[in-house]
């Protein structure tokens, strides 16, 4: 049996349900703080990332996806949306709209060649937003907040904001070479990679994944200590900003973050629920005001952030919080011959465009089989249709949970279903009704004999 690749879900059925909700919530927040959606390509020109997200960095030198197309040409399966979104910026002159700063959001397939485990994919979705433009550390705080409302609004209780500040160039070329001074004399201690890392990207060393529980990492100099006066007031505005905002957050002078775009503000959002594992941070981001330089435009002050909603979603599982996701349909309608299952294709297709949430049979089952297919389904009523009743224009309905029947006129159906659900389609289907009848008469419709091509199902 052909399986999917390593690392990469197949997610359907009621997880499926549950992404889309996530997916509304993201697009509703996202909407409420004037950020507009991007969709930038999922493959990019290999350089990009090599530029943008850094030679030095585990994701270019060891998770990227990269393949020479057809025309010869070096390309990546994009392992982030930041470099992708700049680029996009830049290319599309996005600078030059007066209308600054460009405030967009995204939600898309990344790709990592990662080690598959739990909250750890080579296929991963991940939402994001940046904000490109502005240096204002107000952004900052309003990336954080956002990130975190978002969090909020699915319900999460259980998360904890870590921020920190990677300063200045000046401030980093400091604490580099303070970084290098710590750690020469015990670079042997450390992975292979790490002693490369010494003399091209020390603060990468902080980040290693093989010697991530080594205390020679924990105790290492903190960049907060080597930030300069500008970098250090920079810092507390933003953290004044998320007082106001009132973002719970600690200062974590371990964040450092796995690119090397950033610079000033950096931050991780955990989940501190049970159960979450090593993989618990559900959403990093940062300041990086010089990426869009960097891939050939101008020096463009830019903050974001992304989550990744694998991760989302099993935060929502483990803090067992109740999403409103639907898990019924309205009504279910059952047949036995083919006049009634024609009728039941046509009723459906009008109940569902009236806005109710219709099934019918479609593989042949007893009738016996389709009320345990309706059970199987949730349905709140059911209906099996009949060519007796339908010939005097009724239906046989009953309600599948208080078992409660009733014969009513079709020409009744929306307006019975609308109360007894409660769904409030009755308005809804008014417009749709009367745009999709082309009958123009003045007569009531059951006596309608206007002889005009009139679809109206109450017509004789
Ligand atoms: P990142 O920290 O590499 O940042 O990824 C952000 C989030 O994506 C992680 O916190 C995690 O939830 C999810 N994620 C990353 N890798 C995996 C994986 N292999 N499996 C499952 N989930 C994963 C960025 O990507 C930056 N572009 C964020 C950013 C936006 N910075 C500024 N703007």
């Amino acid at each position: 049996m052909i399986q999917r690749p390593k690392g990469c879900n197949d997610i359907y059925g009621r997880e499926a349900k549950i992404w889309k909700y996530v997916e509304s919530i993201i697009d509703a927040t996202m909407e409420k703080y004037n950020y507009t959606y991007i969709r930038t390509p999922i493959f990019e020109s290999t350089e990009l990332f090599h530029r943008g997200i850094g030679e030095s960095t585990d994701i270019v030198t060891k998770e990227t996806y990269d393949f020479v197309d057809r025309g010869g040409r070096n390309m990546t399966l994009r392992p982030e949306g930041t470099a992708g979104v700049c680029r996009s910026y830049v290319e599309n002159k996005m600078y030059g709209d007066p209308n600054q700063p460009v405030k967009v959001y995204y939600n898309g397939t990344m790709y990592r060649y990662e080690r598959p485990q739990s909250g750890r994919d080579r296929e991963l979705t991940q939402f994001g937003m940046e904000v490109l433009g502005s240096d204002d550390s107000l952004t900052d705080a309003e990336v954080i907040s956002l990130a975190v409302n978002i969090y909020k609004m699915l319900g999460l209780k259980e998360i904890k904001v870590n921020i920190n500040s990677l300063g200045d160039k000046e401030s980093r070329d400091h604490y580099r070479e303070a970084l290098v001074q710590y750690f020469k004399p015990h670079i042997q201690d450390l992975c292979e990679d790490c002693q490369a890392r010494l003399e091209k990207n020390p603060l990468r060393i902080l980040d290693c994944k093989v010697d991530k529980d080594n205390p020679l990492l924990k105790n290492a100099p903190k960049i907060i200590d080597y930030l300069n006066d500008e970098s250090k007031e920079r810092f507390d505005k933003v953290k004044e900003y998320l007082d106001l905002l009132q973002v719970k957050y600690e200062v974590d002078p371990n964040v450092v973050r796995g690119l090397d775009y950033y610079n000033h503000t950096v931050f991780e959002i955990e989940a501190k629920v049970a159960g979450f594992g090593a993989n618990n941070v559900l959403g990093g981001g940062g300041r990086y005001n010089h990426l869009c330089s960097e891939i050939g435009g101008p020096e463009t002050p830019c903050i974001g952030f992304a989550s990744g909603i694998g991760r989302l979603v099993r935060a929502l599982e483990l803090e067992e919080i109740k999403l409103p996701i639907v898990d019924s349909i309205d009504l279910f309608l059952m047949y036995v011959n083919e006049d009634e299952k024609k009728y039941a294709a046509y009723l459906s297709q009008e109940l569902r465009m009236a806005g109710f949430i219709v099934d019918t049979e479609y593989t042949g089952r007893s009738l016996k089989a389709q009320f345990k297919q309706a059970d199987r389904l949730n349905a709140k009523f059911i209906a099996v249709l009949n060519s007796e009743d339908l010939n005097n224009n009724e239906i046989k309905i009953k309600n599948n949970k208080t078992k409660q029947e009733e014969i009513i006129s079709l020409d009744v159906l929306i307006y019975y279903l609308d109360e007894q659900l409660n769904t409030g389609v009755e308005e809804e289907y008014d417009n749709f009704f009367f745009e999709k009848d082309e009958c123009h008469c003045e007569d009531d419709h059951h006596d309608c004999d206007c002889g005009n091509d009139c679809h109206c199902h109450h017509d004789k």
